[in-house]
């Protein structure tokens, strides 16, 4: 169909053009003389006013309920009232009607409800605003990378090994159930690809492959874990940014990591300063400022031993309890961030005992050079870490925890021939978004969400 997009109509340079745009009924309002439909397309936040003049045209009744789809051609002119544009209609086509069963209504509905309308809850205001954010954040990413050469690496979903070892992994398997099967090896034996095999928690052990041949590359794509954390920020399917980056040593991918964070915010003020605007007045208050505020300020570095100093002294009432060699908890990332530092944080050099085994491991014994970026509001967004290069030290972090090495050897490969420092991070597309839209459940970023038992 030959049509304009709204966000084209109403960028202004159309006055007195004639053109014909396709929509949805936000709302519609009626008087003797003259009828007014809010059409939105989704192509940009303000909607397009059409107006209808009812001595000249008598369009179908069904084109002025909530959600019904129509074209209409016309010409534009200056808005009535402000200084926009809005179309007079000459001619006023129904494309679909929508019954009033239609669950998507003008009076405001909960994100709660909206959740259970998946497939409808994106045209409303607030998820057509979020899913663009997302988009423009998405090639922003891209963008980031490809002006800095990194290249752009895809790597499996389905995978024999486990990257962050926590066990979290989905099965991938093309058999029914055999409950004869002698033990899980026998049965994944007879299996498609006759060894145990799963969906992907993360792409860094392939992305640390190509980083040994290009030395900066990343990866944008999904990841799946099977932890039942049933909270607010966890997804059993998420969208993952892993860059990896040779003759980098951790505070080299720190610096990259702030900026990149940067580059991202300061994409989504420019290039969607209405979305903003909205956030800012519905969903958290002074979100333009925390922002801003965000890009003018350097991100805090503090040390794990030094953040454990910090909550045993804090003036707070923790229900977990902190001493050196505990994981922190929300609720400690959230003082750090959001009381004491008042800005994102990296903590670093966690014990080496509950982080993954690839971390390089410091000259303490006791640490890992690994860092987590903590953010007003959300906590963790970034895991990140320099890895281990020398071969015998990680296989014997390896077989601390007790790992299955001939399911690894391509990955120890890569310290064995030419092995140089190397790091990277991996941030979790979801929490990002969350951040910069004050959303603060992951499952309102996500156009269907899953987490356990749920998937619509
Ligand atoms: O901290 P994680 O587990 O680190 C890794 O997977 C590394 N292999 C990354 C790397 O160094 N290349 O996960 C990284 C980020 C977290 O900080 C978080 O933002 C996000 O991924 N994330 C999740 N997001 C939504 N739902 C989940 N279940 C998530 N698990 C991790
Ligand atoms: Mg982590």
């Amino acid at each position: 169909m030959k049509h304009t997009d709204i966000y084209e109509v109403l960028a202004g340079g159309m006055l007195g053009k004639t053109v014909t745009v396709c929509g949805w009924v936000r709302t519609s309002r009626d008087s003797a003389a003259v009828a007014f439909l809010e059409l939105a397309d989704g192509t940009s936040f303000p909607r397009l006013q059409v107006v209808i003049d009812k001595n000249v045209l008598s369009p179908d009744p069904e084109c002025f309920k909530c959600g019904a789809s129509v074209s209409v051609s016309g010409e534009v002119v200056k808005a009535f009232k402000g200084d926009g544009v809005e179309l007079n209609a000459r001619e006023v086509s129904l494309l679909g009607k929508c019954p009033p069963e239609y669950p998507i209504q003008k009076k405001r509905t909960t994100l709660e409800f909206l959740r259970t309308v998946p497939h409808l809850r994106l045209r409303t205001n607030t998820f057509n605003a979020v899913f663009r954010v997302r988009s423009v954040a998405a090639q922003a990413v891209h963008r980031y990378f490809h002006e800095r050469r990194y290249y752009y690496v895809n790597t499996p979903l389905i995978t024999a090994s486990d990257c962050e070892g926590a066990g979290e992994m989905f099965r991938v398997t093309a058999q029914s159930w055999n409950a004869k099967a002698a033990s899980e090896e026998e049965f994944h034996k007879n299996d498609f690809f006759g060894r145990r095999a799963g969906l992907s928690v993360s792409g860094q052990l392939e992305g640390e492959v190509a980083a040994m041949a290009f030395s900066k590359i990343y990866t944008f794509g999904p990841s799946f874990r099977a932890e039942k954390s049933n909270t607010t920020r966890h997804l059993s399917e998420f969208w993952h940014i892993e860059p990896e980056v040779a003759f980098a040593e951790l505070p080299d991918i720190i610096e990259i990591a702030e900026d990149m964070i940067k580059y991202l915010i300061r994409a989504v003020l420019e290039e969607c300063p209405a979305e903003i605007d909205f956030f800012d007045a519905f969903m958290e208050k002074g979100l333009k400022d925390k922002l801003t505020h965000v890009l003018n300020s350097d991100f805090a570095v503090c040390t794990y031993t030094d953040a454990i100093a910090l909550l045993q002294k804090a003036d707070a009432d923790f229900q977990f309890p902190v001493e050196w060699g505990c994981d922190l908890q929300t609720e400690h990332e959230k003082y750090l961030t959001e009381v004491h530092f008042k800005k994102p944080v990296f903590v670093t050099d966690y014990p080496k005992g509950i982080k993954s085994f690839y971390m390089k491991q410091n000259a303490d014994g006791k640490t890992v050079a690994a860092t987590d970026l903590l953010v007003p509001g959300i906590g963790e967004i970034i895991g990140c870490s320099e890895r281990e290069a020398d071969y015998d030290k990680l296989v014997s972090a390896m077989k601390e925890r007790n790992m299955d090495l001939s399911a690894y050897k391509q990955y120890l490969d890569l310290r064995l021939f030419g092995s140089v420092p190397h790091s990277g991070f991996g941030l979790g597309f979801e929490r990002f978004v969350m951040y910069v839209t004050g959303i603060d459940n992951i499952r309102d970023v996500t156009l269907f969400p899953r987490w356990v038992n749920n998937i619509m």
